[in-house]
């Protein structure tokens, strides 16, 4: 771990925190959540940082990769997760917290498990346990409370410019031997009433740099151009590129996609449409010392 990384991880990890703990009081029941993803992007801005990734605000079954398009008229309701991330020289912090904005006492519970395996795996690691046994702790915190961890959606190691670089930190007891070194590391519990898995939804609207190469398109070209100097490899939405260039930047994305430059991500969504509570943290570990980011 150089000091920059760590330095930029840290002040990164600030300012989630700073946001996480006025939203948790500022969202509110049927309140747009175009409203919501920018009025968050714009405090990561105002802080110093930039958003790691559009936020996503997944609803009941939606687990992830749910960002509101340009002309989205959603309303915020239900079991509703907030995860953002932010990233300073694109070293990257990722968090997610749900709220139940339904008053459901099922909700809640949901909830308060999803934080509790949180805690639960950060000790896990603390005590430098396998991520075998991490998966475990976060598998059994879930089924005391009578619910499934999601098993096809794992926390990750991040890099510089890299979201979900090598390791993978299981929900589940996949049997791995494997102890985290220094590094940064996203933990993400995903609890659920329902099977416990995902499957692909639609077209997202959230895209990531597959690779560069040359368009002849000249609209296109440009939008490429800019994907690359703003977000380099992370993860970027149609909703931002509206904003800067206009619909005819959905033309261009399309055209992007289908030449292989870019890939869509697609809505995950809990395969028996139950709802999903999501807590996530980031988590530094240096000299073998851990330190939880945000
Ligand atoms: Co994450």
């Amino acid at each position: 771990m150089n000091k920059e990384e760590i330095e930029s991880a840290r002040k990164a990890g600030e300012i989630v925190k700073k946001i996480k703990k006025e939203a948790i009081i500022w969202i509110k029941q049927g309140m747009p959540l175009i409203e919501l993803a920018e009025k968050i992007e714009t405090q990561i801005v105002k802080l110093g940082g930039k958003p790691a990734f559009p936020v996503n605000l997944g609803i009941n079954e939606y687990a992830a990769h749910y960002t509101p398009s340009h002309d989205d008229k959603t309303i915020a309701y239900g079991l509703l997760k907030v995860d953002f991330g932010v990233q300073i020289n694109g070293y990257v912090v990722d968090n997610a917290f749900s709220i139940d904005l339904d008053n459901s006492s099922k909700n809640k519970k949901l909830i308060e498990t999803s934080e509790l395996a949180l805690e639960n795996a950060i000790e896990s690691v603390k005590n430098n346990e396998t991520l075998g046994e991490i998966g475990t702790k976060i598998q059994k915190t879930a089924s005391d409370a009578g619910f499934s961890a999601i098993q096809n959606l794992s926390g990750h190691e991040i890099s510089q410019w890299e979201l979900h670089s090598s390791l993978t930190i299981p929900n589940y007891n996949n049997n791995s031997t494997i102890k985290l070194d220094d590094g940064i590391y996203a933990i993400e519990p995903f609890i659920t009433a329902g099977e416990g898995k995902v499957y692909d939804g639609k077209d997202s609207g959230i895209y990531e740099l597959k690779k560069s190469g040359s368009v002849r398109d000249s609209n296109a070209r440009e939008i490429l151009k800019y994907i690359i100097d703003e977000y380099n490899s992370l993860p970027f939405c149609s909703r931002w590129l509206v904003k800067k260039f206009g619909t005819r930047a959905l033309v261009s994305l399309n055209f992007l996609e289908s030449a292989g430059l870019l890939h869509q991500f697609t809505h995950l969504v809990e395969k028996s449409k139950s709802p999903v509570a999501q807590s996530e943290a980031t988590i530094i570990i240096n000299k073998g010392e851990v330190e939880i980011l945000t």
